[in-house]
């Protein structure tokens, strides 16, 4: 399949920016879509062919205007973050499922051969076993959960109908510079930067993998140029390396405690979490065998790198903060 020029919705937020660089940097002619105070935010960060689309995903005039002559959507635009979906439920539904389908009657309309949509390692839930394979069954706790797997029976369902190619992609926690201080590697992050205590909710013995936002940038342009993805899911997670919160918490102090004198700070309840405790998730991370196999991608910034990464370039954004002085 040629392809010409790739639309990014949500282009403009941590995965998005990256693959819109990392698009450009290979030559690629890129649309970037997102919210207009999004894009300001980071507009003066953006180098290369990118051109930008202000609009909202409900939006299906502007829509239409940024897939015009594309090949490729990459779908990344949604409401994401567990607290905060959970406190803006409609909302959420409304992005992640009417924006989805959308993006789909667009790409459809506009001839768009193949849409790579971003669900999510949520839509396990709590796995029965580790690691999980694309074959695990599906059981997500939140309702970002439902609303990612019914982006993913949308795209199956078009591509039913309609001469439209899909991937789906199921990423596991993400990291990287522009993250919003909401999820946990990027908050201990931004504690230790301000010199404050990583905060633990629970017994820190909560297990998962984190995967650097380039290595997930990577892992979607191959998917966008690799036929062989067609109609199929993948995880894409650097499985290999599960990690407990207490040595995470450790491992960040490690990196950007100058002083040395910080130590993680442990908090019964689950107030200030992303997640309330019944929608805590003990243990889940998977093996990227199929993304391997299929495009032969595998992650390759080990988590101190990229967490030293993150602290180098010194910038998390916090636009969810307010969403902690709440309360659950
Ligand atoms: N970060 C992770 O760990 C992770 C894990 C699994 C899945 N994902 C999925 O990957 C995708 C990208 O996530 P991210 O980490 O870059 O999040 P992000 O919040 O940084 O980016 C999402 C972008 O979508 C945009 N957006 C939200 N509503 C929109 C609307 N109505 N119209 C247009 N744009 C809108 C936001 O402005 C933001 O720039 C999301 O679909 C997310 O659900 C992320």
């Amino acid at each position: 399949m040629s392809i010409k020029k790739i639309m990014v919705t949500g282009g403009a937020g941590l995965i998005g920016l990256e693959v819109c660089h990392q698009l450009a940097e290979q030559g690629h002619k890129v649309h970037m879509f997102d919210l207009g105070e999004q894009i300001s935010r980071i507009k003066h960060l953006t180098k290369g062919n990118i051109k930008l689309f202000y609009g909202s995903i409900l939006d299906t005039t502007s829509l239409r205007t940024a897939m015009a002559k594309c090949d490729v959507v990459i779908h990344l635009a949604a409401l994401l973050g567990v607290r905060r979906s959970e406190k803006e439920r409609l909302h959420c539904i409304e992005i992640n499922i009417n924006g989805t389908k959308n993006v789909l009657d667009c790409a459809v309309q506009q001839r768009i051969k193949k849409i790579i949509f971003a669900s999510s390692s949520e839509v396990y839930g709590e796995p029965i076993e580790n690691p999980i394979t694309e074959q695990s069954i599906t059981q997500g706790k939140t309702v970002y959960a439902v609303t990612k797997l019914a982006g993913e029976e949308l795209c199956k369902a078009y591509a039913q109908i309609y001469p439209i190619n899909y991937t789906i992609l199921r990423y596991f926690n993400c990291y990287g510079p522009y993250q919003v201080a909401q999820f946990v590697i990027t908050k201990f992050i931004h504690n230790v930067m301000c010199g404050k205590p990583p905060i633990i909710y629970g017994t820190g013995r909560q297990i998962r993998s984190y995967t650097y936002v380039s290595d997930i940038a990577k892992a979607t342009i191959m998917t966008t140029f690799n036929d062989k993805s067609n109609s199929e899911i993948i995880n894409i997670g650097s499985g290999d390396r599960p990690i407990s919160l207490n040595d995470l918490a450790h491992m960040v102090i490690k990196i950007g405690d100058k002083n040395g004198v910080l130590s993680p700070e442990y908090c019964r309840d689950f107030n200030g979490s992303d997640r309330n405790e019944g929608r805590e998730i003990f243990e889940r991370f998977c093996i990227a065998t199929k993304a391997k196999s299929l495009l032969g991608w595998k992650a390759n910034v080990p988590l101190e790198e990229g967490i030293k990464k993150v602290f180098e370039s010194g910038i998390i954004f916090d636009r969810w903060e307010n969403l902690y002085d709440e309360g659950p």
